[in-house]
């Protein structure tokens, strides 16, 4: 990127707790930097996207495998520098009786941004109120988690070519699955977008998110029979049934194992289709599933690292 193109300037955001925060605009500047970082690090060159003397903290009160490591990897990368800790719902002073906002204060008098994720809704959001130096939701309990969202447009993109006339399959976890309503409020940013909800009944897509939607014309459906939609699909975006959300074990119960996409499934797709899924998986996608082209769930963890190397320049490059 050229830096008198003014696209540093024209990425606005200060903090990102939403993925309605994001226009069109601000996603292709985002789509773009990731676009350069990925070429740059493929060739070994790193002297483009600069982050040092920025320090990130890292608060991470749920566990978590690529948010969290490809964060930290992104700010390395960057040649900043990053404070952790393993476990922050234990090893920091929210377990003495902290609140969000007081350790989001204290935060930032000791880097330059936060990454937060949290088991409550709403916290990156009351963080962000409070907070100086930019706060970036890493997963809000059932609520968001808008830099999956953004990884996952960019995957879209990045095999489509545009993100315009896909249909798309969300399986699984929609009620608690906050990949799933961020990436709900990412597509109403584009055209002639076509959603099928296919969930168990106790676990289905709740209502403000298909109001969103009927909001921003954007047609859905729900469907319990996956077999009928695979064939007709663009993407078959599959989660995890999350356990650790349920209150009622024998919901989960009765949600689990429901939508297994076997290799056998897999074949009634188009050709040119692709499987979607934010990991960890459980049973939903059995291994050999991963050799099949259609599978992009590995090259859509790796994209995480290029889309938040991208966000945390933009958002720090202005800071
Ligand atoms: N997709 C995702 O958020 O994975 P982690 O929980 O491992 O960060």
């Amino acid at each position: 990127m050229d830096k008198e193109d003014g696209a540093v300037n024209r990425f606005h955001l200060k903090h990102v707790y939403e993925s309605q925060q994001f226009d069109r605009e601000l996603l292709d500047t985002l789509f773009r930097v990731a676009d350069e970082i990925k070429a740059d690090l493929i060739r070994g060159d790193r002297s483009r996207y600069r982050l040092e003397g920025k320090i990130m903290a890292s608060l991470f009160y749920e566990p978590s495998t690529r948010t969290r490591f490809s964060f930290e990897s992104a700010m390395t990368r960057l040649g900043g520098d990053i404070l952790t800790t393993e476990n922050a719902r234990k090893f920091s002073s929210a377990a003495k009786g902290e609140t969000i906002e007081d350790t989001a204060r204290i935060m930032a008098g000791y880097a330059d941004a936060i990454v937060m994720r949290h088991y409550e809704s709403g916290s990156a959001e009351r963080a962000a109120r409070v907070s100086p130096v930019p706060v970036i939701s890493a997963g809000d309990g059932a609520g968001q988690h808008p830099t999956q969202a953004l990884l996952d447009m960019y995957t879209l993109k990045d095999n489509f070519g545009q993100i315009d006339r896909l249909r798309i399959v969300m399986v699984g976890d929609l009620k608690y699955g906050r990949t799933v309503r961020s990436l709900c409020y990412l597509l109403t940013k584009y055209d002639n977008i076509e959603i099928v909800f296919a969930s168990p009944t106790v676990c289905r897509m709740e209502d403000d998110i298909k109001e969103y939607l009927d909001r921003y014309q954007v047609p859905w459906s729900e469907e319990t029979e996956l077999d009928q939609v695979l064939p007709e699909v663009d993407c078959v975006y599959m989660t995890r049934i999350q356990k650790e959300r349920f209150v009622v074990p024998e919901e989960y119960e009765e949600a689990a194992g429901k939508y297994i996409l076997t290799l056998e499934k897999v074949r009634t797709m188009k050709e040119r289709a692709i499987i979607m899924h934010p990991l960890p998986r459980v049973d939903e996608i059995p291994s050999e599933v991963d050799a099949d082209p259609r599978a992009r769930y590995f090259d859509q963890a790796q994209n995480g690292l290029y889309i938040r190397m991208a966000l945390l320049y933009l958002l720090l490059q202005q800071a």
